[in-house]
């Protein structure tokens, strides 16, 4: 994780790399620091706590540096000092380093470079590159000396250099981590991701794997870690700089929930024929022969996309004639599935960028199957290493906790369950319409439920005490009682819990009593009876029962203290329109117990990091 900036040019490099670190603070956020060419000097700045903090502590500071970098972190090896906060410095050769990742083999590093005299002043592993680099270093060549230094370096990284030596050069490189380069008219930058830099260009340029980049004011040159050059067009980017910012919202992650009619909509555009009941995917046209021989279907993914792939398969199962499996990506990648070139996996990602999906995919092709990708963030890692990318057009979402891109990934997955019956044959473009009809509805529907933002903001005020929640779900809700259950817990901090509805008297029912509160949503598109019993279960343990519901009967409200009710749709809508809800109590609550919203406690948007 962590986020970082680099910059050259002619405007005060201060101002802007702490602009764009508040843009990046979500990918990490314990410490943050800064270096400045300044002359002949290099001036650092760094200290504990958020990029305001470090915006205060600057706030005399007055320099006319260029050239600089910037740096926020999510702490891995050593606490969230001052300390250890980038950026990391050898003082001889005033060289000044950031670093996204870990460096996995720095230890036998550090030893021999204190035993020849480096001084370190950190518990990090990444202060090693900056002395590495000054021992290759001879005051003229920096890229050259960054290129040494990292040949024997292993692990995920992606780094920015400066040094006084070569005052107008930033040089950069990546293994593992994102990294994106922005080209301005005598300006240009580095960052982490795109966001950062779309209040400076639109015009970028993406680096992969195993590339370095040298950035000065007026050029921008790429190699690979053998030396040799490397060229590639830049890219447009279209997202807008106003859809990066809040809007007047006061937090992101409610703009985000408020923008899912639009990320839904913005996702299934072009992509059927309402008419027919065609799906039109032409992105993955090179996948169609593997598509159509896959005996397996894996879906792997960490987090809120975990649960997008697990409603998948809820919805995909009742006309997929091949199994499908579910997995964290973590899990899969070390328990030695059976994988072959008749293997297909889907990897869902937000960010395109986490560690863990990246290595089931890596391990995934390495032994020969396909590779399909759902990923909201143009040009991410994973685009590049699958065979193939649907993704989803959610915009960005810089709010920690997922919201937007979950219900576009819903909407993705609904398209690409269809798309591959109708390759393979099991579901014909007209018996997929009323399905399409069905979810092309969602927009407005979803636009409907935020209506009733007041109504669950209510409630939050009445629950925002407790300390425990219960989630109860059943088929395909089972996986939004366990997303309503991380969207509590993440930016609340509430002991929270989802379960799976039927599960509910084999261990938890012993949690319930008059003060335990428990959601449970029921569908008439599923199950209804069923879970109505299991509400009957826990209110004859006197617990309070908040009822999430597409179809409310006198029984329910017999049983329910309280009820949320959900505009009637399909199984296909179903699971979006029940999570909107519970993102809306999820953050009430939050805001109520006043935590930090967007950037919760030891989280990251992105967790680049195994
Ligand atoms: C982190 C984020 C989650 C996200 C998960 C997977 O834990 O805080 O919101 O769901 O990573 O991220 P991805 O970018 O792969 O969807």
């Amino acid at each position: 994780m962590c986020g970082i900036v680099g910059y050259v040019g002619q405007r005060p490099a201060k101002e802007l790399l702490l602009d764009a670190l508040k843009k990046l603070e979500y990918r990490g956020y314990d410490s943050a620091g800064i270096a400045l060419v300044e002359g002949t000097q290099l001036f650092l700045a760094k200290r504990a706590g958020k990029v305001n903090e470090l915006a205060e502590t600057l706030s005399q500071k007055v320099s006319q540096a260029t050239v600089g970098l910037g740096h926020t972190r999510w702490a891995t090896h050593g606490p969230p000092t001052d300390s250890n906060a980038h950026p990391h410095c050898d003082c001889h050769r005033k060289i000044a380093v950031i670093h996204n990742g870990i460096i996995e083999n720095y230890l036998p590093f550090k030893e021999e470079l204190q035993h020849r005299g480096h001084r370190f002043v950190s518990e990090t592993d990444s202060e090693v590159i900056a002395h590495l680099i000054e021992e290759h270093y001879d005051g003229t060549n920096l890229l050259e000396a960054v290129r040494k230094a990292l040949q024997p370096l292993r692990g995920a990284y992606a780094i920015a250099v400066v040094a006084t030596d070569s005052p107008e050069e930033v040089v950069v490189a990546r293994a593992g981590s994102p990294l994106v380069l922005g080209l301005g008219a005598n300006e240009n930058f580095a960052a982490s991701d795109i966001p950062a830099l779309l209040s400076f260009t639109r015009t970028m340029v993406f680096l992969n794997d195993g590339e370095l980049a040298l950035l000065r004011h007026d050029r921008v040159e790429l190699f690979d870690f053998e030396g040799h050059r490397i060229s590639r067009a830049p890219q447009k980017i279209e997202w807008d700089v106003v859809t990066a910012q809040k809007q007047g919202y006061k937090h992101f992650m409610l703009k985000e929930i408020h923008e899912q009619p639009h990320a839904v909509a913005n996702t299934l555009q072009n992509r059927y024929e309402l008419s027919t009941g065609k799906i039109v995917l032409p992105e993955l046209h090179g996948l169609t022969e593997r598509i159509q021989n896959a005996q397996m279907v894996y879906l792997v993914a960490m987090g809120t996309a975990y649960y997008a792939g697990l409603t998948a398969k809820y919805l995909w199962r009742e006309f997929f004639r091949v199994p499908i499996a579910v997995e964290l990506a973590s899990e899969f990648r070390y328990s030695k599935p059976y994988l072959d070139e008749n293997t297909l996996v889907i990897a869902i990602s937000q960010s395109g960028e986490t560690a863990d999906t990246l290595g089931a995919v890596r391990e995934a092709r390495a032994r020969g199957a396909s590779v399909l990708a759902i990923v909201n963030v143009v040009g991410a890692t994973l685009t590049r290493e699958s065979d193939a990318t649907l993704y989803t057009h959610a915009g960005p979402e810089i709010g920690v906790a997922s919201t937007k891109a979950f219900s576009a990934q819903l909407a993705a997955l609904a398209l690409l369950g269809f798309f591959i019956a109708q390759q393979r044959g099991w579901l014909s473009p007209a018996q997929t319409r009323p399905a399409l009809e069905s979810l092309v509805r969602g927009p407005a529907l979803i636009e409907k439920l935020l209506q009733k933002e007041s109504e669950i903001a209510r409630l939050a005020q009445i629950f925002y005490e407790k300390e425990h929640f219960l989630f109860l779900g059943r088929d395909l809700l089972y996986p939004i009682a366990l997303e309503g259950a991380l969207k509590l817990k993440e930016i609340s901090y509430i002991h929270a819990e989802g379960y799976a509805a039927g599960e509910l008297k084999h261990g938890p029912i012993a949690l319930i009593d008059a003060q335990m509160p428990t959601v449970v949503l029921v569908t008439k598109e599923s199950v209804y009876e069923k879970v109505f019993s299991n509400i009957e279960e826990v209110k004859a343990r006197r617990g309070i029962v908040i009822t999430v519901t597409d179809q409310i009967s006198k029984e329910i409200e017999r049983v329910s203290d309280f009820i949320i009710e959900i505009p009637q749709s399909s199984r296909w809508l179903a699971p979006v329109l029940f999570v909107v809800p519970l993102q809306l109590f999820a953050y009430h609550i939050a805001d109520l117990r006043g935590t930090d919203v967007d950037q919760p406690r030891n989280l990251a948007k992105s967790v680049t990091v195994e």
